[in-house]
């Protein structure tokens, strides 16, 4: 048999004997009373005599049927529980559960009073019809409740909507159903409403549902901008870049504000929604106000302050680099002579920009999307950091000399500034500030990557000691005046 199967068949025999075995204790017990009870009635009539009991009771003798009954209600009600839990393939909800045992106690009840008191079972059954048919249409809803309890579409622990209701499931009973919101109010459903009204159960098979962020960009976006910043937002949320469906952003339709996209995106479970969609309406907000996107101010969930721009040209990633703490204490007339002279790139998703151990001599500076840092060591190829908007990467190479310390790899379609060493030469002469301030981002990096770097771990510096030892390196690689060595950034 293969392995599979034989663990299959195993578990299946090891779960029946964990619901059957409750009733083990009981069934001893009951054998025992069961004898007592059969020697009794077998031995009754003599002892009666001998007791002076001529007249005495007379259902002794009808004892051990009784017991009989009793014990097999209990052991019904057991094997009703192990059949639902095997049909079910976990175990019974309780309503279930209280079903099988008040059936089953209500004809073990009823038949043992008709033998105890020789009760005519058959002409009561015709004369109670009547009554339960008038109590049942007194407790019409409570039965209606109940029977559509037996059935619902949902069990504990799920996630629905219903009649405006929205919560996981806490408890399913005779009569209704309790939720629990995400603001840990509790609702309580009548069973029938599961029936009467449409449900909508997020609890998926997949392990993760999709959300959607409804947003209206500017006809002067391009979609694949607006591609580029949506998806590099909802990517920078780890808990929605973990699953396995990526993020996709769409055209839902066009109205007179511009175009209304929908941002859709995987999240484990309905009750992180709120928090998640906080987390990817942030990162848009700033990746918007990064790229100059100034949103429409109607029919919009995100509201930004307004961005002031100029009409000379460059202006738009003028004020992207100011808002950049690497340039932020540049002036107009530097920060313009940089834009004038660097490249806008797009990157594709999935193409390294720049690979590990290839000689390098320019900066990038990240606009739009994410990007993944990795290091290829003799034990494989480990992630080491992500780049977004606002965010650098290659300076270690621009500004040691050194090869590519890692690969960059765009995680959806981005967009970066490609800044050359001819370009950035002058402005690290002219401020040593942004000197100081690359070493110690550079140190930074260094620190991180070195303990998945074989030999990089034992060599680690103090983080104020090893950056200035860069700063150094820099000065003399690009043969700085030396005060940009007493330079401390306030950072
Ligand atoms: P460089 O070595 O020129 O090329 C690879 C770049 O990856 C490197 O410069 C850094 O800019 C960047 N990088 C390396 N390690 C990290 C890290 N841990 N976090 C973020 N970026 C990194």
């Amino acid at each position: 048999m293969p392995n599979d199967q034989r663990s299959l068949t195993e578990r299946s025999r090891a779960s029946f004997y964990e619901a059957a075995l409750p009733v083990m204790p009981f069934l001893v017990p009951a054998l025992l009373a069961f004898i007592c009870s059969a020697i009794l009635s077998w031995r009754w009539d003599s002892w009666r005599g001998r007791l002076g009991l001529e007249d005495g009771p007379h259902f002794i003798g009808d004892l051990p049927t009784v017991l009989l009954i009793f014990c097999t209600g209990v052991l019904v009600i057991r094997l009703g529980h192990v059949y639902a839990q095997h049909r079910l393939g976990h175990r019974p909800p309780r309503l279930v559960r209280q079903i099988i045992a008040l059936t089953t106690w209500t004809v073990a009840v009823g038949a043992g009073g008709a033998i105890l008191w020789d009760i005519p079972v058959g002409s009561l059954m015709t004369t109670s019809g009547l009554l339960v048919a008038v109590i049942g249409l007194a407790l019409k809803n409570m039965l209606s409740d109940l029977f559509n309890g037996i059935s619902l579409p949902v069990k504990v622990g799920d996630w629905v909507e219903i009649a405006g209701a929205k919560g996981r499931v806490i408890e399913i009973s005779w009569r209704a159903t309790k939720l629990v919101s995400t603001d840990h109010v509790v609702v309580v459903v009548p069973n029938t409403q599961f029936i009467t009204n449409t449900v909508r159960n997020f609890t998926s098979e997949r392990g993760y549902f999709r959300d959607h962020i409804k947003v209206t960009l500017p006809m002067t976006v391009t979609a694949y901008q607006a591609s580029r910043i949506l998806l590099g937002a909802a990517t920078q949320v780890d808990t929605i870049a973990s699953l396995p469906e990526p993020p996709e952003a769409r055209i839902a339709g066009f109205n007179e504000q511009g175009v209304e996209w929908d941002l859709v995106y995987s999240i484990p479970d309905v009750g992180m929604s709120n928090k998640l969609r906080h987390r990817v309406q942030r990162s848009l907000m700033r990746d918007f106000f990064l790229s100059g996107i100034e949103l429409p101010a109607a029919h919009v969930e995100i509201h930004q302050p307004a961005v002031v721009r100029s009409n000379e040209p460059h202006t738009n990633e003028v004020v992207f680099l100011r808002l950049i703490d690497l340039f932020c204490t540049l002036t107009e007339g530097e920060l313009r002579k940089i834009c004038d002279q660097m490249k806008p790139r797009l990157l594709e998703g999935g193409m390294p920009v720049v690979r590990q151990g290839e000689m390098g001599d320019s900066l990038y500076i990240v606009h739009e999307g994410l990007l993944k840092v990795t290091i290829e060591t003799d034990n494989g190829v480990t992630e080491v950091g992500r780049i977004r908007p606002g965010q650098f990467f290659g300076e270690m190479s621009l500004m040691t000399g050194a090869p590519r310390s890692a690969t960059v790899t765009p995680m959806v379609d981005s967009k970066a500034y490609e800044i050359s060493r001819e370009v950035l030469a002058p402005v690290l002469r002219d401020r040593p500030e942004v000197a100081a301030l690359m070493s110690e981002v550079l140190a930074e990096r260094q620190i991180a990557n070195a303990p998945k770097l074989e030999n990089g771990a034992a060599q680690m510096d103090q983080r104020e000691t090893l950056s200035q030892q860069i700063l150094s390196g820099i000065i003399s690689f690009f043969r700085l005046p030396v005060k940009a060595r007493s330079y401390s950034p306030q950072v």
